[in-house]
């Protein structure tokens, strides 16, 4: 077993044999086994709001500035307001300039270590000091990177002050919602002087079969010691069941004061495959042994598959066809704005994989480290991008400012942080990228492709083009590996003709608009939204809302079901990314104030599903699903449209109790429809296949609101004091049914081991407060979450509204 390619000072070993005496030798070492300490370093910082001359002075009286931990997202704590320079475009929240500081000491034991402060994500234009040292600074808010702090250190019952400056006070700098803060999360890392270098694995596997896969190390290992040293670099790759399954062990001398990189190779037998269904994850585990002492072990995760983008026939992972079913989406976390919670994000994913998503883009920047951790683990397609823009600006002060300083380290950041992660498939070097009209786009192109490819040629690289012809400069560039289509979806089939080399990805697709529980009939005429930027519009529902039908689109985009039915039928076709799975602040199109988020998603802002997300579910998953809507809540006599989305054979709808009639579903539908007149009472469906009932749903006529429920997604959660429990209100009348135009206040009070971090109800146009412990429901509901403290015990979630009665709900923290 353990076949390797044999290099010049490598050892190799049979794993079963040498693991043992390997596992001795270890335990039989003096020194600390665990050399590398990394540490969550988001607790207790201070933070004040504004400017504040010489703020990363050691000396500079911080009592009275406000203690928080991070993550943190200042500007989703204000108040919405069309007048921010924002605008409604960026969510109507304010900006601005912010300061951080954080006090530590550091045990003597630290002496002679090498310290790192390393940020995930800071928007926008960080500037850090450690003791009052100038570390740098970074503009572009969605790049990781980190410092060194080792000579400015001290120990011992010394204070150490780090300071973070953050500005992000010119504005309008984005499209979208960016927040404002050291919004994702911040680790200590502290080693020995002879270590694995930042971001220094780099794992590749190839010839990858049933029977075997290669894996290839590269590791940069970082010396800061004063003289050469002798190592023997371990790698050990561990299965999911922390068995150990292969070592290299290779003999290098680290030179001192700088890099040396080495190289090992492996072999697994029969491997198990990464996929969408089993995203098995492997890890290896790295050692350095200096002088028989180990003075580092660092950890890498890493997946084994195989795929293809032909273009004839489509995508293939580990063999199999797979159509890409994605979505886009921007990184805020509805009421956490844009500070990461994993649970949060977690929770987002879950959703989207329940419709039966497979593909997440991260438009249109370096996501969270998490949401890699997460795509990872749950197995989705990930398209990783780097930039909305390029040289030329989309908003007055966005990253064409900073693109000639600062585009190669960004998007070398962006590559060396995420190339590991086998969820990722595709490299995006830009979105809509306004050179790709002009000739300076071509060797843009080249060179960004170029500063990819020398990182990492395992993935190809694409665009999103919204002007997808071969006349492209982007195209003409001659070096895209994928041709990105954003919209022009009644192109899709011409692509062969039109591209006739090329592979084809829906980076962006779709743009409907949707109000979650509204309803525009007839539900089968489309409206095409006038652009927002035309002055003249002013067609829109006086409410600011858009059907739920299906039926309602941006004029560059299409309806879900357009563009799936094109999709659907080719396999060269190989896939799409809708914009956008979840509604996102800003970007409110059709809509201007009061409207401050968009109505892209598929699910709303709270986590609450619109109704095509089922037409999806009933595509995309193998699950029996029926889902019959709207609400039945009408004028007496008015003219309805009942819709059914199902993977039934056939669909039979009954009115009190008189049937409507079956409709059969034909290879093309999407969805069922009947017209009918409306008149109060229940509505049916039953759903068969072969002639057998498989599913039925009901909907009732609402009376008026007369009580509520709470429905907490978990009722345990872990006492870390960042897991939630996401509490669903159910405005319901007196017989429990959800009455579909409810807006009751309803108002929360948390006890216990708990906190209340935020409420929401996914109506584009609230101006609530997403920090606070109130909220109207909106179209029957609303939400609540609940984030443990540190401490177990029960959390007590008790919830009022006018005239019901009170609700209790108990969440245990353990
Ligand atoms: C696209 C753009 C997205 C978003 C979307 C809205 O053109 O890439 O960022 O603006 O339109 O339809």
């Amino acid at each position: 077993m353990n076949t390797k390619l044999q290099k010049p000072g490598m050892l190799f070993f049979s794993p079963c044999f040498l693991l043992p005496i390997f596992l001795l030798l270890i335990s039989s070492m003096a020194f600390s086994l665990n050399p590398r300490k990394i540490e969550n370093f988001g607790k207790n910082w201070k933070f004040n709001l504004g400017d504040i001359p010489n703020g990363q002075e050691s000396g500079l009286n911080d009592s009275q500035w406000r203690s928080l931990d991070l993550p943190h997202d200042w500007s989703i704590e204000g108040t919405f307001s069309k007048d921010y320079p924002a605008s409604p475009g960026g969510g109507a929240l304010p900006g601005g300039i912010g300061w951080y500081r954080k006090t530590f000491n550091l045990p003597n034991s630290e002496k002679g270590r090498l310290a790192f402060i390393e940020f995930d994500g800071v928007y926008r234009n960080s500037e850090v000091w450690i003791n009052g040292h100038y570390l740098g600074k970074r503009p572009y808010g969605y790049s990781s990177f980190q410092y060194e702090l080792t000579s400015f250190l001290k120990y011992g019952k010394e204070n150490n002050i780090l300071a973070v400056k953050v500005d992000n006070s010119q504005q309008p700098n984005s499209r979208w919602y960016s927040g404002s803060g050291i919004y994702r999360n911040v680790w200590m890392v502290t080693t020995e002087k002879i270590a694995v270098d930042h971001w220094g694995t780099y794992v590749t596997t190839s010839d990858v079969s049933k029977q075997s896969s290669k894996v290839l190390l590269q590791i940069n290992v970082r010396s800061a010691a004063l003289k050469d040293q002798p190592i023997i670099l371990r790698s050990v790759i561990v299965d999911k069941s922390g068995k150990e399954i292969a070592i290299a062990e290779t003999k290098s001398v680290a030179t001192k004061e700088s890099l040396t990189a080495v190289t090992q190779y492996l072999t697994i037998a029969n491997p198990l495959f990464w996929s969408i269904e089993n995203p098995y994850l492997y890890k290896v585990v790295t050692t350095i042994v200096c002088d028989s002492i180990i003075c580092d072990n660092n950890e890498t995760s890493f997946g084994i598959r195989s795929f293809v983008f032909d273009k004839d026939k489509g995508f293939f992972l580990n063999g199999k066809y797979v159509k890409i079913n994605g979505v886009c989406d921007h990184h805020d976390l509805g009421c956490f704005g844009t500070a990461i919670n994993y649970r949060a994000l977690e929770r987002q994913l879950e959703i989207l994989k329940g419709m039966g998503v497979n593909g997440i883009r991260t438009s249109h920047n370096p996501p969270a480290p998490e949401l890699l951790d997460l795509c990872d683990k749950m197995g989705f397609i990930v398209m990783d991008e780097a930039f909305d823009m390029w040289k030329r600006k989309k908003t007055d002060f966005d990253y064409a400012l900073d693109w000639d300083q600062w585009h190669k380290r960004d998007l070398e950041d962006m590559v060396l942080r995420d190339r590991n992660h086998p969820c990722i498939f595709i490299w995006s070097i830009g979105n809509e990228i306004l050179e790709q009209w002009d000739s300076t786009g071509i060797p843009m192109t080249r060179e960004l492709t170029g500063i990819v490819k020398n990182l990492d040629t395992t993935r190809p690289v694409t665009s999103n083009l919204n002007d997808p012809k071969p006349q492209n400069y982007l195209v003409q560039a001659g070096v895209l590996d994928l041709i990105g289509f954003s919209y022009h979806q009644q192109d899709f089939i011409n692509f062969p003709v039109n591209f006739p080399k090329q592979k084809f990805i829906g980076s962006e697709t779709v743009s409907a608009l949707m109000t979650r529980g509204c309803y525009d009939m007839p539900s089968d005429s489309i409206r095409r939204w006038p652009d927002r930027w035309d002055k003249s519009f002013n067609k829109g529902n006086t409410d600011n809302t858009c059907s739920s039908y299906d039926n309602c689109s941006a004029p560059w985009g299409s309806t879900h079901e357009e563009t799936w039915k094109i999709i659907k039928k080719s396999n060269f076709l190989s896939g799409q990314y809708i914009w956008t799975g979840f509604d996102y602040l800003g970007e409110p199109t059709p809509y201007s104030w009061p409207s401050r988020s968009s109505y892209f998603g598929i699910v709303d802002l709270a986590g609450f599903p619109k109704d095509v997300y089922y037409m999806y579910q009933s595509e995309w998953t193998n699950k029996p699903v029926l889902h019959l809507f709207p609400h039945w809540n009408w004028k007496d006599g008015q003219t309805i449209d009942v819709l059914a989305y199902s993977n039934c054979e056939e669909v039979e709808l009954f009115l009190n109790g008189i049937s409507l009639g079956t409709k059969k579903k034909n290879a093309d539908d999407l969805h069922l429809a009947w017209r009918l007149a409306y008149s109060p009472g229940t509505l049916k469906a039953i759903g068969r296949t072969g002639g057998k009932e498989i599913l039925t749903q009901e909907i009732k006529t609402a009376g008026v609101p007369a009580k509520f429920i709470l429905e907490a997604d978990k009722s345990t959660i872990a006492a870390n004091g960042r897991d939630l429990s996401f509490v669903t209100v159910k405005v319901l009348d007196a017989q429990g049914t959800l009455v579909p135009h409810a807006d009751n206040l309803i108002q929360f009070n948390v006890s216990g081991e708990g906190i209340i971090v935020g409420v929401d109800n996914g109506l584009q146009t609230s101006d609530e407060s997403f920090k606070a412990d109130k909220r109207k429901a909106f179209n029957g509901l609303c939400l609540a979450v609940i984030q443990s403290t540190e401490k177990a015990g029960r959390i007590i979630l008790r919830a009022t509204s006018e005239g019901m009665k009170e609700v209790t709900t108990i969440i245990n923290s353990k």
